[in-house]
């Protein structure tokens, strides 16, 4: 069964990356989460897409410029202004911690190819080991330097390298880097590439699916996973096939 994966949660109808998100998607029957994680002054995980705080939040700046006790005054919720009460910008401990008393699996893509964060691999696997979660996580980035690093300090944790383009034969790439999958653009995930990948064993999970047609090609083709802004709608999708 192809899994459904919420992109920043529930991202098409809750503020992006934030706890209401996550547990929003849990409830519209997500098997899992997409998340993107920055690190702060004080070297703290935080779990927000951009390296500015700008677009989704009141403030303004890097979040590599601010210390956590100050992001976590910011409001989160951006656009959803309706919403009743403030969201702050969760820490990557915090998401981890609700993610471990749900049954969901969680891609943590590093967002470190714009700022290189030093150490950031070996906190989020150290994070990962206290919470017991190696065998529920994927570790994914744009900067593949990266996930093969994380791969050489924590092999029993799963990597994957984020495709924005096509490549001929992306599961022989995959396989060098010793990933057990890859996660490709949907536009860079054709049939034939997503069955040859899923016979030599290396996983497909497209990112970001939200257009129904492609969703039900997805799940036809038995991939691995979607990575969706709307879970309740995959959902609803999957359900029907
Ligand atoms: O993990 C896939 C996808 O999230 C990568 O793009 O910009 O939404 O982080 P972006
Ligand atoms: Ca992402």
């Amino acid at each position: 069964m192809t899994l459904i994966l919420a992109h920043r949660g529930y991202a098409a109808e809750y503020p992006e990356n934030t706890m209401l998100a996550f547990k929003e998607a849990e409830k519209a029957g997500a098997d899992g989460l997409e998340l993107d994680v920055q690190m702060t002054r004080d070297g703290e995980l935080v779990v927000i897409h951009d390296e500015k705080v700008d677009r989704t939040t009141d403030g303004t700046g890097l979040v590599k410029d601010y210390k956590l006790e100050d992001l976590r005054k910011l409001d989160a919720r951006f656009k959803f202004q309706s919403l009743p009460k403030k969201e702050q910008i969760p820490t990557l401990a915090e998401v981890l911690e609700w993610l471990s008393g749900t049954g969901m699996v969680c891609n943590i893509e590093l967002k470190n190819s714009i700022i290189p964060y030093e150490g950031m691999e070996e906190k989020v696997i150290k994070m990962v080991r206290d919470y017991d979660l190696s065998d529920r996580i994927i570790i994914s980035s744009f900067n593949h330097y990266s996930i093969v690093q994380s791969y050489l300090l924590a092999p029993e944790i799963e990597i994957a390298p984020l495709l924005s383009e096509g490549l001929y034969m992306p599961w022989i790439y995959a396989q060098s880097i010793k990933a057990k999958g890859f996660h490709p653009h949907w536009r860079a995930a054709p049939d034939q590439i997503i069955t040859a990948s899923l016979e030599s064993g290396i996983d497909v999970r497209p990112y970001t699916v939200n257009k129904e047609a492609e969703l039900e090609r997805l799940f036809k083709v038995n991939c691995t996973a979607v990575i969706t802004d709307e879970p309740a709608k995959a959902r609803r999708i999957r359900d029907k096939i």
